[in-house]
């Protein structure tokens, strides 16, 4: 993701698109080791949970290849794909570096690991995060599309004031979304599949809502960066992901969405169609707590 609090020149020792050298030889065999051990739990739980483009990425970039992966290796087979690469990048970059890495088919990762004693602790998305939970879904040709689509599109949001709209079609997919296979809801988001506890509250708690994917709609619809989503949104397909948002022309649906009011994480309306509807007692117990 993207920040606005950032400085706008690269720090010392990045190049001009901010990129780094991943350094794949210093990394520790402990950090190897945390990846191995975050790697064992999502692995395990995922098989039935997550969706079937996810598996199969997972599975044709050899990722179960214990330790880190070396990004220009997997970068290697990313490209006879579905022509992506993995770069590896200091943390958040601008978002103008951002979009025109993924316009580019170039997945900006960073390439530090969290510790051992911060399993489930993260503040800045780190390697398992950026590519056990980004890069799967990259080898699907689709979903690859998608996402290049999307950096185009996020460069013209940025001329258009609109990136705060995109943004939340981007946490809604790219991040926590749900897909609805023919076995059942699937997770496809990465910020859930890399998720040990996440990966199951969104499909089988009966705390969140489930709602059908509708563009205008997740526009309008603010996010909890700190704490389980409240709504999760469905999509039928990733083909329909990707002509629901590259067959229109955004700029008329920003202006729409900016004359209408947001809307509140947990919030359901007449007009959604309910996939299942949240009891929201886990965000009704936060909020007393
Ligand atoms: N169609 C969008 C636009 O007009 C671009 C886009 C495509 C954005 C796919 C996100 C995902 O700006
Ligand atoms: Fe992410």
């Amino acid at each position: 993701m993207t920040t606005d609090t950032l400085p706008t020149h690269p720090p010392e020792g990045a190049a001009a698109d901010w990129t780094v050298p991943q350094n794949w030889d210093r990394y520790t065999p402990e950090e190897h080791g945390v990846w191995d051990t975050l790697f064992a739990r999502q692995a395990a739980l995922l098989p039935g949970r997550a969706s079937d483009a996810y598996l199969r990425g997972l599975d044709v970039l050899k990722l179960s290849k214990p330790g880190i992966p070396d990004f220009a290796e997997l970068s290697d087979r990313l490209m006879g794909l579905t022509g992506w690469q993995v770069v590896a990048v200091p943390g958040l970059v601008p978002d103008d570096v951002f979009f025109d890495h993924m316009a580019n088919r170039r997945f900006v990762a960073g390439s530090f690991i969290r510790r051992a004693d911060q399993l489930d602790y993260l503040q800045e998305p780190d390697v398992f995060h950026d590519v056990f939970g980004h890069v799967p879904m990259l080898a699907d040709p689709v979903f690859a599309d998608y996402l290049e689509a999307y950096g185009k599109g996020g460069q013209r949001a940025v001329g258009l004031d609109a990136l705060k709209y995109l943004a939340r079609l981007y946490w809604y997919t790219v991040e926590f979304g749900l897909v609805a296979e023919p076995e059942g809801l699937r997770i496809y988001g990465a910020g859930i599949v890399s998720s040990f506890s996440e990966s199951r509250f969104a499909l089988e708690d009966a705390s969140p809502n489930r709602i059908a994917f509708d563009l205008e709609r997740v526009m309008r619809t603010e996010y909890r960066i700190d704490d389980f989503q409240q709504n999760y949104f469905v999509i039928p397909s990733f083909e329909e992901l990707l002509s629901a948002t590259t067959q229109i022309d955004f700029a008329p649906l920003y202006r729409t969405v900016r004359r209408q009011s947001d809307l509140a994480p947990g919030e359901v309306l007449p007009d959604d169609v309910v996939v299942t509807r949240g009891t929201q007692d886990y965000a009704r117990g936060k909020a007393l707590a």
